[in-house]
């Protein structure tokens, strides 16, 4: 199978990957690709498959099988997304208790306040022009799984650097960051042990048991918290600040909502996750026997990434699908992965995309971009899908 190299045009591909996806869709469903960081990978970019994909077994997210001998294993890797079933199923199981509806319900005030505190600093600045993503896309959700999970505030700068060199590397720095919020977040648990019990998450999930006496060991409550942590501060940013992006380029759609936020914010936050979604591929999966997709057998032991930001433009599922439609009919997009690695935070970063949009909105009636497409700055790699900065002015 011919390799498709992605690393050619690295940076128009990151500006703007979705017509190379679509030329990789008539091609056929899997493709062998190089990605822009070099390594070569299978991809899958049609929407049934990568639905399938997601729910199949045979793609296992556990990579120790395929390690190299000798490999040292961080702490931080003890968590859900690098397993599967039967660990996965208990170490879900012990945090869903602790992460339910209900517990997400009762932070909505907490998010309205936040997101009015943030934007009376935004909208007071001179020369009515901000940055987006410093003054709302980040600190909102940053702030609310900080305070969820118990980190305290005078840490949060130093982790949203760590956490963003490890999910959107500036260079490769041999997995150092990772070992650095790794040994952080021990320091936070053995601190959170010897005091007496606050009522947040983390502590929670140290003294969380199961009906059987299942209880997380420390590196496990490592791994937890550092995946709650970077997936709450990596993630809802994007899709404040792509939905922003998306809206504020189609006119129509933005008066639309600015006409009906009651009735459209909840529809125009899923055409979001669907048309610019913040997760561009999933986690990797590794095959753990040869898999038939469409008319190519990925071999065994494959390492293999499923681009849901490629599902979300297949026609075969949506129609018109490079059209941003915040009326469209909910078509179930792929945005939070499907199956058991669904996304545990969809709730929270709904609620989060929903309160920051319209308040924006309604706070800046005017709100434009104040830069060009063509001046932004994007996030490296094939994981997570926005700019750096979103400059705008009202
Ligand atoms: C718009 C924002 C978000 C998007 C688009 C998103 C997307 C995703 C996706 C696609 C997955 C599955 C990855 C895979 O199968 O490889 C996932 C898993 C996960 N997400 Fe999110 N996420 C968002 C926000 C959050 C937030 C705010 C949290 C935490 C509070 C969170 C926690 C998690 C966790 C713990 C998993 C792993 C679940 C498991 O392995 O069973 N996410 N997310």
């Amino acid at each position: 199978m011919p390799v498709v190299d992605l690393s050619q045009h690295a940076e128009e591909f990151n500006a703007d990957p979705y017509p190379v996806y679509a030329k990789l869709r008539a091609d056929g469903p899997a493709h062998m690709v190089r990605t822009p960081a070099g390594g070569e990978t299978w991809l899958i970019v049609g929407h049934e498959e990568a639905k399938a994909a997601l729910a199949d077994p045979r793609f296992a997210k556990d990579w120790r099988p395929l390690a190299e001998e000798g490999y040292v294993e961080l702490p931080v890797s003890s968590n859900m997304l690098e397993t599967d079933p039967p660990q996965h199923t208990r170490l879900r199981k012990l945090v869903a208790r602790e992460f339910t509806p209900r517990r997400i319900e009762a932070l909505r005030p907490r998010v309205q306040e936040v997101t009015d505190r943030l934007l009376d600093t935004m909208l007071a600045a001179p020369g009515r022009t901000a940055d987006l993503v410093d003054s709302l896309a980040f600190p909102l959700p940053m702030t609310v799984i900080s305070e969820l999970i118990g980190v305290p505030d005078l840490d949060r700068e130093a982790f949203r650097v760590l956490s963003n060199q490890a999910v959107a590397p500036i260079e490769d720095d041999g997995g150092e960051s990772v070992r650095k919020i790794g040994e952080y977040l021990a320091g936070l648990i053995e601190a959170k042990r010897s005091a007496s019990p606050a009522d947040d998450l983390l502590s929670a999930l140290i003294r969380a048991r199961d009906e059987d006496g299942d209880q997380l060991s420390h590196d496990e409550l490592i791994g937890m918290a550092f995946l709650l942590l970077v997936a709450g501060h990596e993630t809802t940013v994007n899709l404040i600040s792509n939905g922003v992006r998306a809206l504020l380029t189609h006119p129509g759609q933005l008066a639309a909502l600015r006409a009906d936020f009651d009735g459209l914010i909840d529809g125009a936050v899923e055409e979001m996750l669907r048309y610019d979604g913040p997760v561009e591929t999933a986690t990797y999966r590794f095959t753990k026997e040869p898999v038939l997709v469409g008319d190519t057998l990925i071999p065994a032991g494959a390492p293999v990434l499923i681009a849901l930001a490629s599902a979300g433009r297949d026609p075969l599922r949506h129609a018109d699908p490079d059209r941003f439609d915040i009326r469209r009919t909910p078509q179930s997009h792929l945005a939070f992965g499907h199956g058991i690695h669904f996304c545990l935070g969809a709730p929270l970063a709904r609620m989060e995309g929903r309160i920051a949009v319209r308040s924006l909105l309604e706070r800046a009636p005017d709100l434009q971009l104040a830069a060009e497409t063509s001046e932004f700055e994007w996030l490296p790699g094939m994981l997570i899908r926005g700019v750096r900065h979103l400059p705008v002015r009202w």
